[in-house]
């Protein structure tokens, strides 16, 4: 956002945009929250969106867009092959990463799918900083296991590294050396770490990465999904890339890379995704499995217009105002909430403030999810729909154990320039208040749980009536306030 300083008092974010069309929100009485959160089966995910209201769940594919993108999406060339959109997303894309050739995927997942298949075999390993839920779960499927490598500081929830998204070189040297390179079917770097944080790598700790790679000739691989995050962080903190463009910065990123592919629900503030690559054996592996799984090569799956609005967010992307809304309003939210205890992920990264569960919900052991239970009872406090990021996000082990995740975390999205500062004060306001009155609340227990991504759509009871006290003591402090 510009530099704008403040002559009374603190400085808050300042939007560089106005809103010219709004939504009707829905504020359910507290009564109705607890029936809706309970025949959701306490899971965030199966909340009716009528039933909500601010949906903190995510920023993927509900960023507001521009007045450029909605005009784009008019003149969308609908036809299934060779179609004028494609060309003109295939120029965009090709702009923005320098890179030879695209591919489009209809999401990110159907990238990390067709990656997977055309890399992964049994007893690989694919070595990263951090996992991703979808990446991991198509890795694994395909036979391969996932090392996640992230520097020590990047699980610690309160640190001064402006990188904790970086990876450990030197645990990355030991597991090519433990597997063998054979074994190693790529290395993913996860740009701004989606599940500890939202925390970004420096193009410092990348450019060590590329070098091992090139020299063990082993293919790296960027999931520049949340890439806008990283690189707002990358010129703001990173004092190589201070004097660099923003565009500078994603054009190194990307000639140290050897596949770059992102989910455009998030990189693009539109829907879709792609894959690119500079490498000419790649690109045509790769482009085997695109019309079996995706659609054909000019549409992958993607709807023209959302094509169109990709082509315009890649280009607002590399504009400073346009990607700084999320990291200010999230920095803010952090500081507010971390000034009067409230345990967050700190420093502030991108995608949305992360409140840490485990601490908040201390007295909630990891096997009764203490971060799913934060996500209902917040949702019951404010009408607020948050997502689990801990221990349910995670799959069991083969033996059927739990796998206990590195962090608890609620995460509360900021999809970008949707919400207002007010909005966001009175997420905090309920956050506080759910803070003092936090031994109401209690664990949770599984009453269906799938298999695959359990987090989607398992359903959970709680372990005990806490819901109902929740409901009774805010009544007794709110009296009828919604
Ligand atoms: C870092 C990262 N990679 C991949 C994905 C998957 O993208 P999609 O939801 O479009 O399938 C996501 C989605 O949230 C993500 O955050």
């Amino acid at each position: 956002m510009a530099n704008v300083k403040f002559y009374a008092g603190e400085s808050f974010p300042l939007e560089m945009h106005k809103v010219r069309i709004i939504q009707k929100l829905n504020l359910i009485p507290i009564e109705e929250r607890g029936k809706a959160i309970a025949a959701a089966g306490n899971n965030t995910f199966l909340l009716q969106n009528r039933d909500v209201f601010m949906d903190m769940l995510t920023d993927s594919g509900v960023n507001a867009m521009s007045d450029r993108q909605l005009a784009s999406m008019m003149y969308a060339d609908d036809s299934y092959a060779g179609s004028e959109t494609f060309t003109r997303l295939e120029r965009s894309v090709k702009h923005f990463f320098g890179c030879k050739h695209f591919l489009p995927a209809h999401q990110g997942r159907a990238c990390e799918n067709i990656l997977s298949k055309t890399f992964v075999t049994p007893g690989s390993v694919v070595p990263m900083n951090y996992h991703f839920t979808t990446a991991k779960a198509l890795i694994t499927l395909n036979g391969g296991t996932v090392e996640e490598l992230i520097i020590d500081e990047g699980l610690k929830i309160n640190s001064a590294n402006p990188f904790k998204g970086n990876i450990d070189i030197d645990k990355l040297n030991a597991v090519i050396k433990q597997y063998g390179v054979d074994k190693v079917a790529y290395v993913r770097m996860e740009a701004g770490t989606n599940l500890v944080g939202g925390q970004p790598f420096s193009l410092e700790n990348y450019e060590q990465v590329s070098r091992i790679c090139r020299t063990a000739k082993i293919p790296l691989v960027l999931d520049a999904s949340l890439l806008a995050d990283n690189l707002y962080f990358n010129k703001k903190r990173e004092a190589g890339c201070k004097y660099m463009t923003l565009h500078q910065i994603v054009l190194r990123f990307a000639e140290l890379s050897d596949i770059i592919y992102f989910s455009a629900r998030k990189l693009g503030f539109a829907r879709g995704g792609g894959i690119c690559t500079n490498n000419d054996d790649i690109f045509m592996k790769l482009r085997e499995l695109v019309p079996l799984f995706e659609g054909f090569l000019t549409y992958g799956g993607m709807s023209v217009r959302e094509m169109e609005a990709i082509a315009v967010g890649l280009e607002e992307t590399l504009d400073e105002d346009m990607i700084s809304q999320g990291p200010i309003f999230i920095d803010y939210m952090v500081k507010e909430l971390d000034k009067r205890g409230i345990p967050v992920i700190t420093p502030p990264g991108g995608l949305g403030c992360h409140v840490d569960a485990g601490h908040f919900l201390d007295h909630i052991p990891q096997s009764e999810y203490p971060a799913g239970a934060l996500a209902s009872a917040f949702y019951i406090a404010s009408g607020i729909r948050g997502m689990e990021r801990g221990t349910l996000s995670e799959q069991r082990e083969p033996d059927g154990s739990e796998h206990y995740s590195n962090m608890e975390l609620l995460r509360l999205a900021l999809p970008r320039r949707v919400f207002t500062l007010s909005q966001v004060n009175y997420a905090i306001d309920r956050l506080i208040w759910l803070h003092e009155n936090r031994k109401i609340v209690g664990g949770l227990k599984f009453v269906e749980e799938p298999k695959i991504l359990r987090f989607f759509f398992g359903r959970l009871d709680p372990v005990s009536d806490w819901q109902t006290r929740l409901v009774t003591k805010f009544r007794q402090d709110f009296g009828d306030s919604l």
